[in-house]
């Protein structure tokens, strides 16, 4: 355990000294009032809304969003403490996915669900507030992460309320602004390389793995967890993210910047499992870095099935989509012998329970690049827009329980006398 302690914060160390961490302190633009949980007559809360879709003026804040009530028997409200920002945010801002969303949000009619206000975010880790009848595997004061289905109100918000399915117990050793930067890339990887990449933590051990685009959220996550499930992991990046990604596990690096990333790749033994999270010319010579003819899968993140329901409708969108999918995956395998696939964000409480072991015996770390407060949720956006992410960026929505639960799980960090020397043996060595 103190090992643990001690690579969690020769790793914080390292990202300080790199510039990774920043912190942006901001007055309060809205009268907050933070409940621990919904009194019997608080109706509204506070959130970030949008009521049309566009750049980061839509974004409003709101103290009149109805508090998401507890409908069903297996729901749990969750009072949240962090939230965390994904791409997903920003496309989803602008309108992506708008119509194959509301679809499912409204699967009878559009009055079921108004598309607006809409709440984004979709990472959260809070305290369970309410639960239902049936829900058998959380209490009200639980701490808990989950990652929120983008058909659901988000996480900008006081309360968000989710299925007991898509709910995880947060690991023990993360603070909440720690831990909502995890679950949504966590689902999302473990959706890729395991139903699509048919990697598991049981047969991983003899694998060759290439990260394409290795620096950001979903891309650090994937490092730790298939270093943790024993493979050999080769990551592209920029040059001035190769420390990080080195930091996190990666066994050989690629500067994309430096250019022909293809032409270094090809030098290398072959891969079993290709996971893409660029997209753009990729695919164009990333399938001949697979073995042939072996089972070898490449996963893409990118693809174009909620931009084609966006521009040509839902049936005709799918199905072009789907036409699109099955002629790369039939030539892929005709010529080469190669797995082509889409991989997708799948939401999976139960899995982040695996994740929350790995998290808490240190083998998977957050990498949190910035913090904003609730307050500065454009400003969190604006960060995000600019690219160039090294891991996650992280908003604080209730503060001031946070710094006590800070305090608290650093405390629990450093109550040893051996884990303390540890530590400081450590940061000598690094
Ligand atoms: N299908 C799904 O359900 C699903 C779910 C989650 C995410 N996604 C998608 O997956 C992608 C990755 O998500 P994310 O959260 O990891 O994004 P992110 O946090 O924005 O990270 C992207 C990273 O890629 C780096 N990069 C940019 N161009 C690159 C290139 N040509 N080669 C190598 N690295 C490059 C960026 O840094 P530099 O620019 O500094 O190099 C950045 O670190 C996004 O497109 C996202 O929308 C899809």
């Amino acid at each position: 355990m103190a090992s643990v302690r001690a690579a969690r914060l020769v790793h914080l160390l390292k990202g300080k000294s790199a510039g990774l961490i920043q912190t942006f302190q901001g007055r309060t633009s809205f009268g907050r009032n933070v409940f621990g949980c919904p009194s019997r007559w608080q109706s509204s809360m506070s959130a970030w809304v949008i009521d049309q879709y566009g750049t980061n003026e839509v974004l409003r804040p709101s103290q009149e969003v109805p508090v998401p009530a507890v409908t069903s028997a297996t729901e749990v409200m969750i009072k949240v403490h962090a939230a965390s920002l994904n791409p997903l945010d920003i496309a989803m801002r602008g309108g992506y996915g708008a119509k194959l969303l509301q679809l499912r949000r409204s699967p009878v009619s559009v009055k079921d669900r108004p598309e607006f206000p809409l709440i984004l975010g979709r990472d959260v880790s809070g305290v369970v507030v309410d639960c239902g009848s049936g829900v058998t595997h959380f209490s009200p004061g639980d701490e808990v992460w989950a990652a929120v289905p983008p058909w659901k109100q988000g996480s900008l918000a006081e309360f968000v309320t989710l299925t007991e399915y898509e709910v995880c117990h947060k690991p023990k050793l993360l603070s909440h602004t720690e831990a909502a930067s995890i679950p949504y890339v966590a689902s999302t990887a473990l959706s890729a390389l395991v139903n699509a990449g048919g990697l598991c933590r049981d047969s991983s051990s003899n694998k060759r793995v290439l990260i394409i685009g290795g620096s950001g959220g979903v891309g650090t996550f994937s490092i730790q967890l298939l270093k943790a499930w024993g493979a050999h992991v080769t990551v592209t990046c920029s040059h001035n993210a190769e420390g990080l990604v080195r930091g996190l596990g990666a066994d050989e690096v690629v500067d994309y910047t430096a250019g022909d990333p293809a032409g270094h790749l090809e030098v290398m033994e072959k891969f079993d499992v290709i996971l893409d999270n660029i997209g753009e010319d990729t695919e164009e010579w990333a399938m001949g870095l697979l073995k042939p003819w072996s089972g070898s899968k490449y996963v893409t993140l990118v693809t174009p099935l909620l931009l084609n329901t966006d521009s040509m409708g839902l049936l005709e969108g799918t199905l072009n989509a789907g036409c699109s999918l099955q002629t790369k995956a039939i030539q892929n395998i005709i010529s080469r012998g190669v797995f082509y696939r889409w991989g997708f964000y799948a939401p999976d409480g139960p899995a982040l329970d695996e994740i929350r072991n790995l998290v808490d015996a240190g083998k998977i770390l957050p990498v949190v690049e910035a913090q904003f407060p609730f307050t500065q949720v454009p400003q969190a956006f604006q960060k995000l827009e600019q690219g160039h992410a090294r891991g996650k960026t992280v908003v604080r929505v209730a503060e001031d329980d946070d710094m006590q639960a800070e305090e608290l799980v650093q405390s629990i960090r450093t109550e040893t006398p051996e884990s303390e020397q540890e530590v400081q043996e450590t940061v000598k060595q690094n």
